[in-house]
């Protein structure tokens, strides 16, 4: 159909409104559709203009409304309301049009509706989409994962709304399959780990150094001048810096302590878990967020469990350089263990994922885009097989200078009784990852001696099991 729609939006929660406006805005006519109709006309009322965006009150009209082959991105709560738009929709595809799911939708529930779909000859994408509300409206990071032929059919659109960096568009084809949610699975792991480790740091200078907000704040726009330059730094400088309106104290100081999640974090931990991929540092910024939620718990414990909770004696500037470099090494840590992780869930589930070009999608749009991510691809790039980032010199060398001081922190942190998780798992995982020796012998030993499960030597070939006990 002419000057019919180029793409159709179900779903007009924020994001999917603001990704509507995002296209039309490119120039691209833009159908949507929101089962609840109140919502599809009050985005019409409030937020349209002279955009092409054309309403549909009927799955049946708004899937008359676009051209042929026809191109949808559901824009609706991940779960199983994905599942009941693609099957109120399938009965008015035709073969070869796409459906495309920009949620935060499990990799393998992608790769099930891919399958259902390809039986009636329906294109399917799982588009993972960062960003957040403004994201979504003045470009995104977009990570596309499915059929390259799928892809094609998207990709001038997607290029044009994504968030544009030095190093291009931040849209690439992530893989095949599950690809897509996948990467963006990953990406929210290491924003889990990013921002707990923010979150540490902070308590650090509050509960340890006593600094007032404003300092710390001030603290981390100086650290966003450097090495830390990050959304989620600055970010973390703004909030601090917000003063409740009515009280007029930074707001963040009257805010619940209890860290909430919708799974994205919590799969890519189980996801490491199966694919047997070490990634303490993303796993421990879930159990954090878990762990802080028992807050009456916290406090009945902390009630019969004193504890020094010494603030350290007068510091000088060094102390917060040292705390600098330990954020930096627990950032590096975390996208060490994703890029690893990414890696070995390309290879088991033959995606095909290029990470250069996942860190170059990650560059901008994306709430994890920082100044590291040129370099990471630099690393990635210089070889592409190598699973770690631990193989290459220059990452080992930025991880090796910051060391002593990450030590540092966390022996302070431990005489003041502030916990770092993120910062204590990251230092653990660059000291054991750097052992050719760790002491798995002596588990190997005992797992023989109580249950005969063997072992092997290092100093001849072969299965041995001991009579230990005789
Ligand atoms: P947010 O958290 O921003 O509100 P969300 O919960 O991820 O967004 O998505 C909400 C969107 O999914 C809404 O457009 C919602 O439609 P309604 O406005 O009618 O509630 C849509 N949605 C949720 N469940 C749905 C279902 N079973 N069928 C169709 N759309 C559904």
């Amino acid at each position: 159909m002419r000057n019919g729609g180029e793409i159709g939006i179900i779903g007009l929660a924020v994001m999917g409104q603001n990704l509507a406006l995002n296209f039309a805005r490119h120039g691209f006519r833009v159908c949507v559709y929101n089962r609840t109709p109140e919502r599809t006309e009050g985005f019409l009322r409030d937020r349209v203009r002279d955009e092409p965006i054309i309403p549909a009150y009927t799955l049946e009209e708004f899937v008359r409304c676009l051209e042929r082959p026809r191109r949808i991105l559901l824009m609706v709560q991940a779960g199983s309301a994905v599942d009941q738009v693609i099957e109120a929709l399938l009965p008015l595809l035709e073969p070869g049009d796409l459906v495309m799911d920009g949620g935060n939708s499990h990799y393998a529930d992608t790769e099930r509706r891919m399958q259902n779909l390809a039986a009636h000859g329906i294109r399917f994408l799982g588009v993972g989409i960062s960003g957040g509300e403004k994201g979504a409206l003045l470009g995104p990071s977009i990570m596309p994962g499915g059929s390259a032929e799928a892809y094609a059919m998207v990709e001038h659109m997607f290029i044009r709304i994504a968030a544009q960096s030095e190093e291009g568009p931040c849209c690439a084809y992530m893989g095949r399959g599950g690809a897509g949610h996948y990467v963006k699975m990953v990406h929210n792991a290491i924003e889990y780990a990013f921002m707990q480790g923010i979150a540490e740091a902070y308590d650090f200078m509050k509960t340890a150094l006593g600094m007032p907000v404003e300092a710390i704040a001030e603290t981390f726009e100086r650290w966003n001048e450097g090495a830390l330059n990050a959304f989620l730094t600055e970010l973390a400088a703004r909030v601090l810096r917000y003063r409740d309106p009515e009280s007029g104290d930074p707001l963040v100081e009257r805010i619940m302590d209890r860290a909430e999640q919708k799974g994205t974090g919590r799969w890519a931990a189980q996801s490491a878990l199966e694919l047997g991929v070490p990634a303490p540092t993303l796993t421990v910024a879930v159990i954090a967020r878990t762990l802080s939620y028992f807050k009456t718990d916290r406090e009945r414990i902390g009630a019969g469990f004193p504890w020094p909770d010494q603030r350290l004696g007068p510091f000088s500037e060094g102390v917060l350089a040292d705390l600098e470099a330990a954020l930096n090494l627990m950032l590096l840590a975390a996208f060490s263990q994703g890029l690893w992780l990414l890696h070995e869930a390309s290879r088991v589930y033959s995606y095909g994922t290029d990470r250069a070009e996942v860190l170059r999608v990650w560059r901008a749009g994306c709430i994890i885009r920082a100044r590291w991510l040129g370099f990471l691809r630099e690393i990635v790039r210089e070889d592409p097989e190598d699973p770690h980032l631990l193989f290459s010199a220059r990452f080992r060398a930025e991880l090796q200078q910051r060391l002593p001081a990450a030590g540092r922190v966390l022996r302070w942190a431990f005489e003041a009784g502030v916990p770092m998780p993120a910062l204590s798992t990251a230092v653990d995982y660059v000291l054991s990852m750097r052992r050719s020796r760790l002491p798995a012998n002596l588990i190997q030993a005992q797992r023989d001696a109580f249950g005969a499960h063997t072992y092997e030597r290092i100093d001849r070939p072969g299965v041995f099991h001991t009579e230990w006990l005789d």
